[in-house]
């Protein structure tokens, strides 16, 4: 069955905010060079778009980790798919995200890359869905806040699907 999707956060909307970030980021390592680690599949095209905007030197590195499967709701399970190919040892890194959910999924990376000793380590993500937070996470910087409502577009999928939709959008079953 299609679902319909009606349009939360538009293309021209999350273009601004991405460019405003990047220039606030720039401004907070001014002088450093930034690691960015993308989570896949999700944090792609805001990394992309993110790191474009950016005015030190950067460089990027791809994790890919399971929690959700094809369902709305978390399993609560957390798997590295994919390591990362370099170490963060000593390096500025800056995790980008699509979207901080129930907080489990970075709370969980967050810990085991603070253990491989990067010189910093911050969080950045397009969506934050505060109202359902379980584990408290610090988040550095954030695109959006947006309402309990399951998201698509913009690196977000159901079903494996929306994610090439050039803005966010709220699934309506
Ligand atoms: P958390 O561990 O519950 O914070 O969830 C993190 C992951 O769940 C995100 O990186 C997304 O892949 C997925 N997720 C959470 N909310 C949504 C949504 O509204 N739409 C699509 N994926 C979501
Ligand atoms: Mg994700």
């Amino acid at each position: 069955m299609a679902e319909t999707i009606k349009v939360l956060i538009s293309e021209e909307e999350i273009d601004k905010r991405i460019k405003e970030l990047a220039v606030e980021i720039s401004k907070a390592y001014e002088g450093k060079s930034l690691h960015m680690i993308c989570v896949l599949k999700g944090g792609v095209f805001f990394m992309t778009e993110l790191s474009k905007h950016m005015t030190i030197p950067v460089s990027i590195d791809f994790m890919s980790v399971s929690s959700y499967g094809d369902a709305t709701v978390s399993s609560g399970r957390v798997k590295i798919v994919k390591d990362l190919d370099e170490s963060i040892e000593g390096k500025d890194v800056l995790i980008v995200e699509d979207i901080i959910d129930s907080g489990r999924t970075l709370s969980y990376l967050l810990a085991m890359l603070k253990g491989r000793m990067p010189a910093s380590l911050k969080l950045c993500t397009l969506l934050d869905k505060p109202d359902r937070r379980e584990m408290e996470v610090a988040v550095d910087y954030t695109g959006f806040k947006i309402p309990d409502a399951f998201v698509v577009g913009y690196g977000l999928d159901y079903k494996q699907i929306y994610r090439n939709l050039p803005y966010i959008g709220v699934v309506e079953l």
